[in-house]
């Protein structure tokens, strides 16, 4: 949600920048913009709605020569998507710019009082409300931008990362967190900032993740400063990028989104590489066994994630309950924080984040943390702040993921899943020697598997083509379908704009039944397993009622694929494996509906990539 990038060095200050806000771009779209200053200490703000290439077209005739800068790329939050709303903010004498991720949450109140004392305001943004309080602070205290920054930032609620210069101090970028990221890249004399490390990768493999309530002093040939919010010094701790540029490319696909569906034979195998250990016979995940007791005398375990990750978290569910027998619980994580959750000691959370930024899992982890649970983290993002927030964890290791629409992470997800569930499964009892040696196999299996699914490609961008036009779709499944009907429906709604509903296949007697006719489609997610033949009489529920039906099945069905108008053959898997093969098939029809309709499948409309605000 909203990415910052900032350097200061020898090198074209806005080249590094523009790249950088490209690489940022997937977490929001909506305007970008650049503040520059001259090694005269002349500050320029130049910025535009719309994609960074706005921004490129408007800076062609400008003076773009600089030794510091910073920019941004914006998801709005307050303010409408427009040139004035967008980043860098300037202070009302322009002395002073600022970029900012985040939300100031008691904007209004210091608006109000900085009005009082006369201070101008151009934009609608809570940013702008910061630097104002930062130039008020800085004239009023006749003291430097550090101690501006500090005073203001222990006045403000909310989250943010930002980054501040100055006119006439070329040399210098202030930076803070809190609640968003934050990361510090350090080179050869010159600094790199942004918020994540994607814009840094490419210049320095050195970074530090600033923490919370911590601001950075970078100034151009002194080392890196850190203090806190109350002005201690805190130490600095520099850790090795293992991110590679070319994870950061679309490596000859048109979208990042295909490429990521297509990595996923390799990120399936990079997730399960050295977890299933002794030639298949046991599962080895550090964080469950670093934390054993916690698992195995576990009451109750409570799943928190938003979006896709709450689709893995309640495939997670099913895994669970079947393998260890303990009940789960799953919560969106935007209502378990608020809904007064009831948790007992030795009760587990398992917090669920691709990003591991995500807002409403962060205060999820702290709530949990708060009332005495253990809390584990599954995450995508190293060094990211779920997994600094949380007792233990496992990182999915699906590489970086570029597209908003989420793929290979859920995949990953529900991988790491099934090997939590059989790890804690193996320490609880509840798995025999031969059914882990059995299911080590399987998994094992699986990236193979993966590859053979993606076969269909063509398959499903011809049937593509029948469904483009569609205006409604219903996603259906049960047992472990039923999660992965309901990504199936996220994934076309998020990208091609068409309204789809998942639903459990046994529920839709009870009211969406009504929907169907001959103009609402419905993708059946049929595997063979346990509930097949219950699944059957929902297919012919819907084909009775004039409904054309796609259907993913298994090779060799004969029953469904003779009801239904189109087919979709995945190999046969034990059902708890079926939900990370059947949703390929899915992850597939959407991207071909969403390209026939001429849609940006990598920066869906109204979305970004990593929600860090409420
Ligand atoms: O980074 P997270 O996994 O915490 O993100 C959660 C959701 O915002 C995310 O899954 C979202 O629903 C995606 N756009 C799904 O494709």
């Amino acid at each position: 949600m909203c990415g910052i990038v900032g350097y200061i060095g020898d090198r074209n200050v806005y080249d590094v920048l523009i790249k950088g806000l490209h690489r940022l771009e997937y977490r929001g779209y909506d305007s970008a913009g650049v503040a520059l200053e001259t090694p005269e200490g002349v500050l320029n703000v130049y910025k535009a709605k719309g994609k960074v290439s706005n921004l490129e077209n408007f800076c062609k005739d400008k003076d773009l020569q600089a030794s510091c800068g910073i920019a941004h790329t914006r998801w709005a939050t307050h303010g409408e998507p427009s040139d004035v709303n967008a980043h860098p903010h300037f202070s009302d004498d322009r002395k002073l710019a600022i970029v900012h991720n985040g939300t100031i949450e008691n904007y209004q109140i210091l608006k109000d009082a900085l009005i009082q004392h006369g201070c101008r305001f151009h934009s609608e943004t809570d940013t702008e409300v910061l630097v104002q309080l930062i130039e008020y602070i800085k004239l009023k205290n006749n003291c430097q931008l550090i101690d501006a920054v500090r005073e203001a930032l222990n006045q403000v609620q909310g989250a943010y990362a930002i980054a501040v210069i100055e006119a006439g101090n070329p040399h210098q970028i202030i930076a803070a967190r809190k609640s968003s990221p934050l990361v510090i890249g350090i080179g050869n004399d010159e600094f790199f900032l942004a918020s994540d490390a994607t814009p840094i990768v490419e210049f320095t493999k050195e970074v530090v993740y600033v923490k919370d309530n911590e601001i950075a002093i970078l100034r151009r040939g002194e080392p890196m400063k850190l203090v806190t919010l109350s002005n201690e010094e805190v130490s600095i701790d520099v850790t090795a990028l293992e991110l590679s540029i070319s994870q950061l490319e679309k490596g000859g696909y048109p979208h990042f989104m295909l490429k990521e569906i297509f990595e996923q034979p390799v990120t399936l195998r990079d997730c399960i590489r050295g977890r299933v250990i002794e030639g298949g016979k046991s599962i080895l995940l550090n964080g469950v066994r670093d934390h054993k007791d916690k698992f195995i005398n576990a009451k109750r375990i409570v799943i928190v994630a938003c979006g896709t990750s709450w689709h893995a978290a309640l495939i997670g569910k099913y895994l669970i309950q079947e393998m260890c027998d303990v009940p789960v619980n799953v919560e969106y994580a935007s209502e378990f924080r608020y809904n007064h959750p009831v948790l007992e000691e030795g009760d587990v959370v398992i917090a669920i984040s691709q990003s591991g930024e995500t807002a409403d899992t962060l205060a999820a982890i702290e709530i949990a943390r708060d009332k005495g649970a253990f809390v584990y983290g599954i995450s995508n993002v190293v060094g990211s702040s779920i997994p600094r927030a949380t007792h233990s964890g496992t990182y999915i290791h699906v590489g970086p993921e570029i597209g908003v629409a989420s793929t290979k992470a859920f995949t990953g997800q529900v991988m790491v899943l099934t090997l939590l569930a059989i790890a804690v499964g193996e320490l609880r009892g509840t798995l025999t020697k031969e059914q882990i040696a059995e299911y080590g196999k399987e998994i094992n299996a699986i990236p193979d598997l993966v590859k053979q699914v993606l076969k269909l490609d063509e398959q499903i961008k011809h049937l593509s083509a029948i469904y483009t036009y569609a205006r409604n779709f219903l996603y259906l499944g049960r047992g472990y379908s039923y999660p992965a009907a309901l990504e199936g429906a996220l994934k076309l709604k998020e990208i091609s704009y068409i309204h789809a509903e998942g639903y459990p296949a046994a529920e839709m007697k009870h009211g969406p039944i009504a929907l169907i006719d001959a103009e609402m489609p419905s993708v059946i997610v049929a595997p063979y397993d346990h509930l097949y033949e219950k699944i059957v009489s929902n297919v012919q529920q819907v084909k009775s009622r004039g409904g054309s039906i796609i259907a993913i099945v298994t090779e060799g069905d004969t029953v469904i694929s003779n009801i239904a108008d189109h087919v979709l053959e995945v190999p046969k898997v034990p059902e708890w494996l079926t939900p990370i093969i059947t949703s390929i098939p899915m992850q597939l029809l959407s991207y071909y509906i969403a390209i026939n309709k001429g849609k940006d499948v990598d920066m869906p409309r109204n979305l970004a990539k990593s929600v860090t605000v409420e």
